[in-house]
């Protein structure tokens, strides 16, 4: 029986790449460069399926000029705000996403960003590096406390309820608004707040999981950082435009927002270089994902999917 064919856009784990092959006929190239419209137009004539990640972009225009051969995209993420759903259901093509198996890994560099931005971990780490460390005083980079602080989520999905988990082990008191409560047993505990303000008023820190959609895009506009506490810290490992980053620069600039931590950028990639200018905002390039395992698990997750689809099964995460 002949293998189907199958694009795979960037560079997935060698665990996946190895199994990929064994399995289907893969297209591949190793040069890791992200796909253009017209490299998805022109491959979906030679292919059946395609592993995208985020960075290959499903526009409404670039799914009206798809080859009817492409029958399913099986996103390497569990974002799909680079594919217009609506769009690709209409044309018939099966979209699936690899929810859950990146939740602790993108929670532990929220983790981390959410500890670096509250104790100066970027003005310390270039203290150390230039050799600038001559003096020492109580008053030396003096930081906001985690441990029995506010925490407010937004988007109690998979990921934020890993951070929810893990930020209990700082005994911080957790608090999330999302479209609709949980039950008691994935609260364990956390306050729900069905309107988005009330959650910010008790946000000493602030973190964001929810997907970027139309209605959540600028969510984080001048108004609503205004509502947070004085000297809140932000992060964010979900999408860059989920915050309005003129609106959080003015924010952080006037002291309202004490810190940030961000691992997404309205600008992909490349980020915002009028962050750089503030040492209270840690930045890393969209690598909430990236560990050995997590990337294992993305990638057989997604050949999951695509082994469900040629079978003629419906895959376990079709949107
Ligand atoms: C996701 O899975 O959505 C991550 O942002 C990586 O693409």
């Amino acid at each position: 029986m002949t293998k189907p064919v199958i694009w795979i856009t960037r560079s997935l784990s060698a665990a996946t790449l190895n199994r990929a092959r064994r399995d289907y006929e893969v297209i591949w190239d190793p040069a890791d460069a992200p796909g253009s419209a017209e490299d998805i137009i022109a491959m979906s004539a030679k292919v059946d399926g395609i592993i995208p990640c985020h960075s290959e972009h499903f526009s409404a225009d670039v799914v009206a000029r798809l080859d009817p051969r492409l029958r399913i995209v099986a996103n390497h993420s569990v974002g799909v705000d680079h594919c217009d759903l609506p769009a690709l259901r209409a044309k018939g093509i099966t979209v699936t996403n690899t929810p859950g198996v990146l939740s602790d890994a993108t929670a532990e560099l929220a983790m981390m960003l959410m500890l670096g931005a509250a104790r100066h971990a970027v003005a310390g780490d270039r203290i150390m590096r230039s050799g600038a460390w001559d003096f020492w005083s109580p008053a030396f980079l003096v930081g906001k406390q985690v441990t029995g602080a506010r925490l407010g989520i937004i988007g109690m999905g998979g990921v934020g309820r890993a951070f929810a988990r893990k930020a209990r082990g700082f005994d911080m008191e957790i608090h999330y608004h999302n479209r609709s409560r949980l039950s008691e047993a994935d609260e364990a505990g956390a306050t729900y707040h069905e309107n988005l303000d009330d959650l910010l008023a008790v946000s000493d820190f602030l973190s964001l999981h929810c997907p970027a959609t139309p209605e959540t895009t600028g969510l984080m506009n001048a108004d609503r950082l205004a509502k947070l506490p004085q000297g809140c810290v932000i992060v964010n490992t979900a999408r860059g435009n989920l915050i309005d980053e003129a609106a959080l620069l003015q924010a952080v600039e006037s002291g309202h927002v004490g810190a940030a931590g961000l691992d997404c950028f309205v600008t992909e990639p490349g980020g915002n270089p009028a962050f750089a200018q503030h040492e209270n905002i840690m930045m890393m390039p969209h690598v909430g994902s990236a560990t050995v395992k997590t990337r294992d698990a993305m990638g057989f997750k997604a050949l999951d999917n695509l082994d469900a689809f040629f079978r003629g099964d419906t895959p376990p995460d079709k949107l």
